[in-house]
């Protein structure tokens, strides 16, 4: 049987990637990986592999040894860190998907890239934007992202790999710490609001962005790798979007739980910029259609459910 092997699998998202592909298809198919070691008390089911994505050699063996089927490929600096660090963002991003792209096309693989709204720019359309539209992006994460969206789509036309991506929006979950992104505001605010009920935020108070709970990212992640390949003509990569707000609007929905909750404003000028340069909202009607994409969770029902779980791991831990 063809395994699943996750890169990057102990960040935001590979916590609940891993889990998600755990339970659709077998403990058994799930290889996860990192380039770091896996904390203390992590799940032990799982298959674990430290592999440095930016290492072919460590990849291709990996894939042979258990008969990889299907890579998800997260394994990158968010954009924050890679403002810091352009130079090393680009290694770890281009280098280290060049490799997983390679490794698919010697053993036969599917690919997924996790692209993002960071692959758009200051002269993209910036309400409603496009799926097919101007991708001039002035953050090293960015170009990353449009020349990892263009790789895909050459190894797919060139090669016959099967790439599928996704631009996907800031992504709010409870279960691992944002790994350094210009949206980690949304999930740090939950654990502030519950903790000392109050906020310091980095971004300006209006500053619009779509958003989405993991549960319903992890959700499309898999359904796309489902769909049948022979209606997708977009693949690399397609807009996503479910939630749409301000950290201002944000607040007032937490307050609804926390009404004592106070937020306060710290602007920090390089992720607002980068946030300023992002679209406030995307068009996703190519994912509706094209692999029946919808998510399941609004506002509402996120916030309610990051302060439960926030709350629970907050009383288990006093
Ligand atoms: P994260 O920073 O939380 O996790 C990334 C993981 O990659 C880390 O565990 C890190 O140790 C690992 N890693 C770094 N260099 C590596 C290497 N050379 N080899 C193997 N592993 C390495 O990031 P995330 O939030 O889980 O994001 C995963 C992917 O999804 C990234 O490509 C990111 O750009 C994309 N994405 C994330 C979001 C979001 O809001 N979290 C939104 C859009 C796109
Ligand atoms: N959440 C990601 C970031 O802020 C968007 O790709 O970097």
């Amino acid at each position: 049987m063809h395994k699943i092997l996750v890169t990057g699998a102990l960040g935001q998202i590979g916590c609940e990637l891993v889990s998600a592909l755990a339970q659709t298809y077998g403990t058994q198919a799930v290889v996860a990986s990192d380039v770091r070691a896996p904390p203390p008390g992590a799940d032990r089911e799982i298959r674990y592999e430290n592999v440095d994505c930016t290492k072919l050699q460590q990849l291709q063996d990996v894939v042979r040894r258990h008969n990889i089927g299907t890579i998800y490929h997260l394994a990158a600096l968010l954009s924050a860190v890679a403002e810091e660090k352009p130079q090393v963002a680009w290694k770890v991003n281009m280098a280290s998907l060049f490799n997983v792209l390679e490794a698919a096309r010697e053993h036969g693989c599917a690919v997924f890239f996790p692209s993002s709204i960071g692959a758009f720019g200051p002269t993209t359309p910036t309400d409603a934007t496009p799926q097919v539209t101007i991708q001039r992006p002035t953050t090293m994460y960015g170009v990353t992202k449009v020349s990892g969206e263009m790789l895909c789509d050459y190894y797919h036309a060139r090669f016959a790999v099967d790439t599928r991506g996704l631009r996907l929006p800031g992504l709010i979950s409870h279960s691992a710490p944002p790994g350094g992104g210009t949206t980690d505001y949304a999930v740090e605010i939950f654990h502030h609001a519950v903790r000392y009920g109050r906020y310091s935020c980095f971004l300006k108070p209006d500053t619009r962005l779509d958003m989405m709970y993991m549960p319903d990212a992890t959700r499309a992640m898999i359904e796309l790798m489902k769909a049948d390949g022979s209606q997708l003509k977009h693949r690399n990569a397609f807009n996503v979007t479910a939630l749409n707000f301000t950290p201002e609007e944000l607040a007032v929905e937490i307050r609804k739980h926390i009404p004592d909750f106070t937020i306060s404003y710290e602007t920090d000028p390089v992720r607002q910029a980068i946030a300023e340069s992002w679209p406030r909202s995307l068009d996703d009607t190519a994912a509706r259609s094209e692999w029946d994409w919808a998510p399941e969770y609004a506002l509402g029902s996120m916030v309610t459910d990051m302060i439960t779980h926030i709350t629970e791991k907050a009383q288990r831990a006093s």
